[in-house]
């Protein structure tokens, strides 16, 4: 009698609990919102089609894969906070996050509950040098990043009179500030200034500079704000090159920046439309989601790698999982991938692109 009158509840707890158990959970997390929003939606596309194929394959270990979706807005107080539902949704890895700032402070959170992290884009070092044995980074890293900038303009360029800006974001400023180190001693850094996201108005700072006459500006940011200096650079007359990191490969800073994003410098990884490896990556992202933005295909790889990892153990626990992915070899859409004992890929190339028509193409 008890029993039939608790069999509606035992049913109930069982669904719930069985669902979880037969289902592969990973989360993206990224600005979902906000002036970088773009950034987050190109990664959970990525993240998307990965899953899909995979899905459609029969999923893993018999079970299909879903997608958790965080939005940190681009804050790192949201990110922890993502990090903390993401840990207790029973992810088993996350994608994400777009930012440094965002991804090094969730980071903490991933490793506390043994998370598996695997960003697309966050370049600053410290986060793959906090010992986690749980964090891994698709991308380069800005130790990199900035000493080929560094190169790129004594060198290519061949100038000497720089100015150095940033967005006091982990990644903007530590790009800015691996970019100085590689150039203050062969160069004349005459400024070196930190600027507000998320204003409208540059003007001030960037009259600032203008008076220093420097040859080059080395920007440490993303798009919405290296858009609207650039236009404004041009308003009160400010003549330099703009040169910056990989925050601001993406056609909305052409949007933003109009005409005056001609002959802007960006470093970022080599054209994806030139690797025979991503073909299938670009034809089927192109069919489903129009424009590949500049993480998607990151985002692709680490959602693969990932996915890979947990099939290639056998296993959905974390750490058995995180254990495969130290050692795997893994032929990406973005080639051939392997992390070292930081969890760093081994291969990160960095080139240079140049704005030339409204588009980005490789200057070198
Ligand atoms: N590479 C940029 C960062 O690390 C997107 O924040």
């Amino acid at each position: 009698m008890a029993i039939k009158k608790y069999l509606p509840c035992l049913l109930l707890l069982c669904v719930s609990a069985c669902k979880k158990e037969d289902v592969i959970r990973i989360g993206i997390a990224g600005p979902l919102t906000g002036d970088q929003a773009k950034m987050g939606y190109d990664l959970i596309n990525g993240v998307t089609l990965a899953i899909d194929e995979w899905n459609a394959k029969g999923g893993i270990l018999g079970k299909k894969i879903v997608m958790l979706k965080g939005d940190d807005r681009r804050d790192p107080r949201e990110a922890v906070s993502v990090a903390n539902k993401m840990a207790n949704e029973d992810v088993v890895g996350v994608i994400g996050h777009f930012n440094s700032s965002c991804s090094v402070p969730a980071s903490t959170i991933y490793n506390e509950a043994g998370v598996i992290q695997i960003t697309p884009a966050s370049t600053n070092p410290k986060l793959t040098e906090q010992g986690f044995k749980n964090v891994f980074r698709i991308c380069g890293r800005d130790d990199q990043q900035g000493l080929v900038g560094a190169r790129f303009v004594l060198e290519r360029l061949k100038k000497h009179k720089i100015a150095i800006l940033h967005d006091k974001t982990t990644y903007g400023q530590g790009l800015a500030d691996e970019f100085k180190k590689n150039v203050e001693n062969k160069a004349d850094v005459v400024a070196y200034e930190g600027i507000v996201q998320g204003e409208n108005d540059y003007t001030a700072v960037l009259t600032k500079l203008k008076q220093q006459t420097p040859e080059v500006i080395y920007f440490g940011g993303i798009y919405p704000e290296a858009g609207l200096m650039v236009k404004q650079m041009k308003e009160i007359g400010l003549e330099a090159i703009f040169v910056a990191g990989d925050g601001v490969i993406d056609p909305e800073f052409i949007k933003i920046g109009g005409k005056a994003t001609e002959g802007v410098y960006l470093s970022f990884g080599p054209s994806v439309k030139e690797l025979p490896t991503a073909k299938h990556f670009i034809d089927e992202y192109t069919k489903r989601f129009g424009e590949i933005g500049p993480y998607s295909v990151y985002s692709y790889d680490a959602a693969n790698i990932l996915l890979s990892a947990m099939e290639r153990c056998k296993n959905t626990e974390r750490d058995k999982v995180a254990e495969t992915l130290r050692n795997i070899k893994y032929d990406g859409a973005i080639g051939h991938i392997e992390f070292d004992e930081h969890g760093d890929v081994k291969v990160a190339p960095y080139i240079f692109w140049v704005v030339k028509d409204g588009k980005f193409v490789p200057a070198q």
